[in-house]
């Protein structure tokens, strides 16, 4: 038997501890800046509709409850502006999608699976446990004539860089899917997020113009919600691949937890709560980005989504290392590709105290 592990590269957070203790040592405490896990309430309405749904000793749906399907049909119509017929699924979060997406729909050894050339490490991951090969790439032209290619991961607004894709970058991609019988994924998490530029879904009518065929659109109450903790994501898009996508996961036990189901209906029901969330990150981001900058980093991108994606212009350990002598603990951009060699990664998802910590720290770089 070989060990799938070993086809896997060290957990990359493993790989920053050092700096963890660095910054854990600051006498007022560390500011964690690096994972980017929400750190606010979970909405009283939510919490309500979990404690609701307690009483749970049946089997769940994996498909959904029909109050759930229709509250994320309701929700990717309205936040989403898709208006064609879509199929959706919920999922245990995100992450566990994005991980065996490309095994769920067969993708395997000899396939190849494209994803951005910075990106959330997960799509390399997915690939990588599917033995199907990865070409990274931010534009249709860098993937070339590859026949190989199954699957592309697009990601806006982007983890680890804000960066927004345009309507129109959307719309290529998805006929350059279609006229392949390559699947497009687009990874959607921080669409609630945008600040200097409105981030549009691929379900968009302006981009399928209500054909989702070869497409899938894959969102998380994680940031939206505060909902992290209690695994609540869902997917959007091709009746056809969701079907299948279906029929695999109930094989294979791949089902959100009853109560977790009613809670999604409830943060989904509501948009008051993701609103203050909203604001609670635009306040911090704010002051944030005003630190950084006076302390000559320069901010790059990050038009959208949780994070300032940093530079000094120098190797990001070496940020990382600075970073955390001063208690503050961030991500180096090596996470998330080589191209990233020279920027860190920081979320605005601390307390408000420890963001004004973080500030008065900066401040006397
Ligand atoms: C781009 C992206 N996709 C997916 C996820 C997974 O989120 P979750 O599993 O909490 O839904 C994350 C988490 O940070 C992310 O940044």
């Amino acid at each position: 038997m070989s060990a799938l592990s070993s086809a896997l590269p060290d957990f990359p957070w493993d790989l920053l501890e050092p700096a963890k203790a660095i910054a854990a040592a600051h006498p007022d405490g560390i500011v964690d800046l690096s994972v980017g896990t929400p750190v606010d309430p979970v909405p009283q309405a939510v919490r309500q509709a979990l404690a609701d749904a307690s009483d749970a000793p049946g089997y769940p749906l994996t498909a959904g409850t029909p109050r759930l399907r229709a509250a994320i049909a309701g929700w990717l119509a309205r936040a989403c502006g898709a208006s064609g017929e879509f199929g959706v699924l919920p999922t245990i979060g995100s992450k566990e999608l994005v991980a065996w997406l490309p095994t769920l729909l067969g993708v395997g050894p000899g396939d190849v699976v494209v994803i951005p050339s910075v990106c959330y490490p997960t799509y390399e991951m997915g690939a990588k446990l599917a033995g199907a090969e990865v070409i990274r790439a931010d534009s249709l032209t860098a993937i070339g004539p590859d026949r190989r290619v199954k699957l592309i991961w697009i990601n806006s607004p982007s983890n680890p860089t804000g960066k927004v894709l345009p309507t129109d970058h959307l719309r290529k991609v998805v006929d350059w899917g279609r006229e392949r019988g390559v699947v497009v994924v687009s990874d959607e998490c921080y669409l609630s997020l945008g600040w200097d530029t409105n981030p549009v879904s691929v379900l968009s009518d302006e981009v399928t113009g209500g054909d989702y065929t070869g497409v899938l659109a894959v969102h998380s109450l994680s940031k939206r919600s505060n909902l992290a903790g209690y695994r609540a994501g869902f997917v959007g898009g091709d009746p056809a691949l969701i079907r299948e996508l279906l029929a695999v996961r109930k094989h294979a036990g791949m089902i959100v937890p009853a109560p977790v189901q009613a809670a999604m209906v409830a943060a989904l029901d509501d948009e008051a709560h993701v609103a203050e969330q909203r604001a609670r990150y635009a306040a911090r981001r704010d002051i944030l980005r005003t630190a950084l900058t006076k302390a000559g980093f320069e901010i790059s991108q990050s038009e959208a989504g949780l994070y300032l994606w940093s530079t000094r212009d120098e190797d990001c350990w070496a940020t990382v290392d600075a970073l955390a002598r001063r208690g503050i603990l961030a991500a180096p951009g090596a996470f998330y590709g080589p191209a990233a060699a020279k920027h860190v990664r920081i979320a605005l998802t601390a307390t408000d105290e420890r963001v004004a910590a973080a500030a008065g720290r900066l401040a006397d770089w």
